[in-house]
């Protein structure tokens, strides 16, 4: 046997642990420094973690945390409420850029009900001055907002941006008079503009 395998087998005899279970008996050989004090180092990341203080977060706590996100997003996107200056809307039926803009979404999200031109297909026709909801700018904001979802009519409120949903009534309170040809019978109540 060589010298080293000697020297070897002494330092593990050295660690041996003094019991043994059914003849058989064990080294001592505890984790690395390093290893250990890692461990406990990210126990005492998560502890700090867990209450988000100082050093980790930024002190307030990770529901407060959550609660001053939601704030914050709420106040960048606020949602239609179905409140509206009816003035604003007439405004911006006057206005080219939001009149532009609600024929565009108008295309898009309300021609496949309502035609193209408005003259009413699934919806029923928006050009002339029969309402089933009201005829008033405000109404048929109320209409687009909240929809009228046991009929079919989508409830845009919470699918467009609000200023999409008031350039759109905009655009459809505008479709009066234009006279699309072929439209669907008139639904509902006239209302004199
Ligand atoms: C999936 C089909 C569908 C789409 C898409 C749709 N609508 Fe409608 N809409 C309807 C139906 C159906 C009604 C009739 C509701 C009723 O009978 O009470 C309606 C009713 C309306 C009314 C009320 C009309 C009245 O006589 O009072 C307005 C205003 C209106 N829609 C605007 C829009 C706008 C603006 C869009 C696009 C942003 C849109 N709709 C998209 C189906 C649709």
């Amino acid at each position: 046997m060589s010298t080293q395998d000697d020297k070897d087998k002494a330092t593990k005899q050295d660690r041996l642990i003094e019991h043994s279970y059914d003849g058989i008996q064990e080294y001592d050989n505890p984790m690395p420094r390093w290893w250990l004090l890692t461990f406990a180092g990210t126990i005492i990341f998560a502890v700090i973690y867990l209450f988000n203080v100082g050093p980790v977060g930024n002190g307030k706590g990770r529901i407060a945390d959550y609660e001053d996100d939601m704030k914050a997003f709420a106040a960048a996107h606020p949602a239609p409420t179905g409140e509206v200056s009816g003035d604003k809307l007439l405004a911006m039926m006057k206005d080219e850029d939001a009149l532009h803009e609600g024929e565009e979404a108008f295309q898009k999200f309300c021609a496949s009900c309502h035609r193209m031109d408005g003259g009413g297909l699934i919806g029923p026709n928006l050009a002339d001055n029969a309402w089933i909801h009201g005829g008033r700018i405000t109404d048929i904001y109320a209409t687009v907002v909240n929809g009228v979802l046991e009929k079919g009519m989508p409830a845009w409120g919470t699918m467009l941006k609000p200023e999409q949903v008031e350039q759109v009534v905009a655009y459809v309170a505008s479709l009066q008079g234009s006279n699309p040809a072929n439209p669907k019978p008139p639904q509902g109540t006239p209302v004199t503009p």
